[in-house]
């Protein structure tokens, strides 16, 4: 894994989720969605929905999930399992590490 500093906290409110593109060291760009709850969490998933590729950026944080508008479905964001119809398969979830008001996220080094 290999940790990439993505943005500031000050980027994506409580309660709200913004997009983010990492460049990995091989060149490779990763679409990722950045989560910070309002209990004050945060989480960092692939930036697209398992069930029909529509941007999770773009969906609504309710609690420690996040709901896809396109069709619905909600995933877990410490697991990324769906938690209901129509998507099955789960989504890809990343470490994340604040430090200070830097906000990093790990992404598989390959
Ligand atoms: S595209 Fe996300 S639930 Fe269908």
């Amino acid at each position: 894994m290999t940790e990439h500093l993505v943005c500031d906290t000050a980027a994506v409110a409580p309660g709200d989720v913004a997009p983010f593109t990492v460049t990995k060291a091989d060149g490779e760009t990763v679409n990722i969605a950045v989560i910070h709850t309002e209990n004050d969490r945060w989480f960092a998933v692939i930036d697209r929905c398992s069930h029909g590729r529509f941007k999770l950026s773009e969906g609504d944080v309710d609690g420690n999930c996040i709901e896809c508008t396109r069709h619905g479905s909600a995933f877990d964001l410490e697991t990324g399992n769906p938690l209901n119809p129509p998507a099955s398969i789960p989504i890809q979830t990343f470490p994340v590490r604040l430090a200070g008001d830097a906000v990093y996220v790990s992404l598989a080094s390959n």
